[in-house]
């Protein structure tokens, strides 16, 4: 089994083109400003519909509300989205951030009536700043130390009525009384390809790039339900398109960098196919836990349940189960592999 292990060590910084996560590719200039503009999540925006126009017949500021999902799923932009159409200003901020009580104390009494303030990644947050955001979000005061030792004492701050957006991948790894001060709990899921098409066909416009419509197609259905994946593949395409001396990016272009990213018709790249095939060769289809996946390609386990397999259990290829991941049949299909054991698991999937 430790042979078997050492070939999967995972090598340090393979750049991952169709990582989720951000980076500096991500174009202030592709983001949708209006909800018209925003494509997909159909549910979600008619909710926000409603909510804004209710707001603003009221002349209120929003509920706050929490958007839930996998990276690269829009949150970010729905935020600013959402600030254009309450037409407020937004305050940009991210849970890590967030160290002291006074940092989020400073933040918080800066903001004028009606404000957005937008917390990425607001599960994780400091425990102790976070209990001044209980008050803040429910009466809109905080309460704040002054001095230390004997001579300490609280001082109650009086907010403006501000609304606010946190972003999280997993709605479960807030606390309850966080979660529970939350007005809107939006759950952001997946996108068609029939949505991404149409994001990817946006993004082309936008960078000047002309793409045939079939071209679009092969790059959505390669782009892991995520939008942020479609624009990152499109650039890479449309590079080798400009190299090229192309008018138009056609299907061939597509299939070109596909393969020298090594990415496949499903979307799986070389880590996908290493996570799998530990589970299949290593752990023998599983159920493995997140610990012993995590030590064996040599990431996070954040990384592994927020990063790479929210997509593969969403595409059939993995499945959770109370004692840990197994590969499915599909895997095994995938990887032209017979299963040892045949229906050792039947009944103990989750879903
Ligand atoms: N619904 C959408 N329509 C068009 N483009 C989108 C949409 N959602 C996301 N994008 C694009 O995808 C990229 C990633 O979105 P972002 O909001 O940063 O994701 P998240 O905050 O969830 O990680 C952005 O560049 C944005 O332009
Ligand atoms: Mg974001």
């Amino acid at each position: 089994m430790d042979t078997k292990k050492e070939r999967f060590e995972f090598q340090e910084d393979v750049e991952r083109i169709v990582s989720p996560e951000r980076t500096t590719f991500d174009t202030y200039l592709l983001r949708p400003k209006f909800l018209d503009e925003y494509i997909g999540q159909e549910n979600i925006k008619e909710r926000l519909r409603l909510a804004i126009k209710a707001a603003k017949m009221r002349g209120e500021q929003l509920d706050h509300i929490l958007l839930a999902g996998p990276p690269g799923l829009g949150k970010t932009t729905l935020a600013g989205v959402i600030a254009n159409e309450m037409n407020a200003n937004i305050h940009i901020t991210s849970g890590p951030v967030l160290e002291k009580q006074g940092d989020l104390a400073a933040i918080l009494t800066n903001l004028e009536r009606g404000d957005v303030l937008f917390i990425d990644e607001i599960h994780r947050m400091n425990r102790n700043v976070e209990e001044i955001l209980y008050s803040a979000m429910e009466d809109f005061q905080i309460d704040i130390m002054i001095g230390k030792g004997p001579a300490a004492r609280s001082i109650r701050v009086e907010l403006q009525p501000f609304t606010l957006i946190g972003a999280t991948t997993r709605s479960g790894l807030l606390t309850s009384p966080l979660r529970n001060r939350f007005g809107m709990i939006l759950e952001m899921s997946f996108y068609t390809e029939e949505e991404l098409k149409l994001i990817i066909q946006r993004a082309a416009d936008v960078l000047g790039t002309a793409i045939e419509e079939r071209a679009a197609q092969l790059i959505a259905k390669r782009s892991r339900g995520t939008p942020r994946i479609a624009i990152r593949l499109l650039k890479r395409v449309r590079d080798l398109s400009t190299i090229k001396h192309q008018r138009i990016i056609d299907e061939a272009t597509v299939e070109e960098v596909m393969s020298l990213l090594g990415i496949d018709e499903y979307g799986l790249d070389e880590m996908d196919r290493r996570l799998l095939r530990i589970i299949v060769e290593v752990y023998n289809g599983g159920p493995v836990g997140l610990k012993a996946l995590a030590a064996s390609l040599g990431v996070t386990e954040d990384t592994i349940s927020e990063v790479y397999e929210p997509f593969l259990v969403q595409s059939g290829f993995i499945a959770r189960t109370a004692r840990g991941r197994v590969a499915t049949e599909k895997t095994y299909k995938y990887f032209g592999i017979q299963r040892g054991f045949g229906g050792l698991f039947d009944g103990v999937l989750d879903r």
